[in-house]
């Protein structure tokens, strides 16, 4: 049937299919071994990132509810509670919802109005020493307070609030077995219904009509009612997802299939070629610095004269921590202010913070990764849809935008970038509280 020329042809193809079978076992042995084979300073890293590393956060000496449950469950039902805004509508939990890792899925938030930036994740937020992308506030309580009172968020004011807490048996309550008495809010010739001294020009007359003793009190309820709020936030932690499972295992030195061969090699590439540990560093996968990634910045285009434009105090683009650390400086609300509970010395931070670092033009503050499956869309202003546009801001990062971009290109393969998302997705994990507490209140 077959001549010795068939013959010879199936030979030589049965020849080649062994010879690509050996190729691919070969290929497969070398790649699953260089996979999970990890030396030690690999595992220094691994350990570094891994939440069995992450220790109880640093305390809040501005803060002295910090750690008080009491406070925390006050704080829990504050943050779901619609009515502290101008129209009833917005709370804490309208922006940073407990399903999508405390964000809301939109490029710029959405309360009363439409907020400048994206909502950032507020999971192991406790960890930081600076809020906002800009960290234009140096505490967690100092923080709230913002956007209560903006004209975009919440729309209210300090004024409302306190009538709202004095009104309500329940938060009456709980206030002031925390805090100490309230003063007297039903007396309405001295605290009218709304007044604050950053309002509308009718709220800010009513405030100034108001003595400063009055003035300080009600400023004093609406601080309070914010480092409740803080004391919530700071036990929203994330718990161990497949990432952690695999380093616990793979630091006892055994096997785990907690992650796929694409997700270790993602993981390789995370802490190694691609160089993401430099600044998404530690077990909540930031440095809690600020950097310059080179954000694409939609003014900066626009604008003519890009270097003059952070001289001004409208900047046409957004300069990121150059005026976020200025800003923490100068607010009342600062470690070193008034209304903080610290002591001067543990005050350091923000009284040497240094404002007038050039490398700061454009830098922001490095997000955590965590739950990043869930955060979409990235970047503080939400510039990538999805987590390969940001792999393919980092491959090929632009020129500078704003200020000097840190980065530089990385030239990874389709294959690698694939492997990298791949690994971010094992990052996904609920956070470490109870049902009760991650949900409105009844
Ligand atoms: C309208 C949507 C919206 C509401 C309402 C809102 N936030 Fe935010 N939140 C944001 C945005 C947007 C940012 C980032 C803004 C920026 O950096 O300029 C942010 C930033 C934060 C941060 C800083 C996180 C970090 O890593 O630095 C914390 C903490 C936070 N919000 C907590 C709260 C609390 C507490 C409340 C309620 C008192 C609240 N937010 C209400 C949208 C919102
Ligand atoms: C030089 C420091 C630095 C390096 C290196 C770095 N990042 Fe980032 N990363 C940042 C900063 C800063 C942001 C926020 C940028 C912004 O919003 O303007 C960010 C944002 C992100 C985000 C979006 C997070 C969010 O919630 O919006 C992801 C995802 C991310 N980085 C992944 C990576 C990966 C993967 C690598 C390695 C390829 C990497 N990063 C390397 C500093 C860095």
């Amino acid at each position: 049937m077959f001549n010795t020329r068939m013959i010879r042809l199936i030979s030589f193809h049965r020849y080649l299919y062994a010879l690509f079978v050996c190729w691919l076992l070969f290929n497969n042995v070398a790649y699953a071994a260089d996979s999970s084979e990890w030396d030690e300073v690999e595992l220094s890293i691994l350990k570094m990132q891994w939440i069995g590393s992450l220790p109880a956060p640093p305390p809040d000496p501005s803060n002295q509810v910090a750690d008080n449950i009491d406070a925390a469950r006050f704080g829990h039902k504050l943050f779901f509670d619609s009515r502290f805004s101008s129209g009833g509508k917005v709370s804490c939990a309208t922006c940073h919802v407990p399903e999508k890792s405390f964000t809301d899925g939109l490029a710029k938030a959405e309360g009363v109005g439409t907020t400048m930036r994206g909502t950032p994740s507020i999971i192991g937020v406790a960890h930081s020493p600076w809020f906002f992308w800009d960290g234009r506030s140096d505490s967690l309580w100092a923080q709230a307070l913002s956007p209560l009172e903006s004209d975009v968020e919440h729309g209210g004011n300090r004024m409302q609030y306190a009538h709202i807490i004095y009104n309500d048996a329940d938060y009456r309550k709980s206030y002031q077995n925390i805090f100490g008495p309230l003063p007297n809010l039903g007396d309405h010739d001295r605290f009218p219904k709304n007044a604050a001294p950053n309002g509308n020009a009718d709220a800010k007359s009513r405030w100034n009509a108001m003595t400063e003793t009055d003035r300080n009190d009600v400023t004093r309820v609406f601080v309070n009612m914010s480092k409740a709020i803080a004391a919530y936030e700071r036990l929203l932690m994330p718990s161990a997802s497949r990432f952690d499972e695999y380093v616990a295992a793979t630091l006892q030195g055994d096997n785990s299939n907690a992650l796929t061969n694409d997700e270790i090699a993602g993981l390789k590439l995370f802490i190694g070629k691609a160089m993401c540990v430099t600044c998404h560093q530690g077990p909540l996968f930031t440095n809690h610095g600020f950097h310059n990634v080179g954000a694409p910045d939609p003014a900066s285009k626009k604008s003519w004269i890009p270097f003059l434009s952070f001289f001004k105090d409208k900047p046409l683009f957004d300069v990121g921590r150059y005026k976020g650390v200025k800003e923490a400086q100068a607010s009342e609300f600062n470690c070193l202010g008034e209304y903080s509970d610290a002591n001067e010395s543990d005050c350091a931070e923000i009284k040497f913070a240094n404002t007038k670092y050039l490398a700061t033009l454009g830098a922001f503050k490095v997000p955590t990764l965590r739950n990043i499956s869930a955060t979409a869309p990235y970047f503080h202003f939400g510039q990538f849809a999805t987590l390969s546009e940001v792999l393919d801001h980092y491959n090929k990062t632009p020129e500078d935008v704003v200020g000097h971009n840190e980065l530089t290109e990385l030239k990874l393969s389709n294959n690698e970038l694939a492997q990298l998302e791949a690994f971010l997705h094992s990052l996904t994990s609920p956070p470490a509280i109870t049902a009760e507490l991650l949900s409105a209140p009844d």
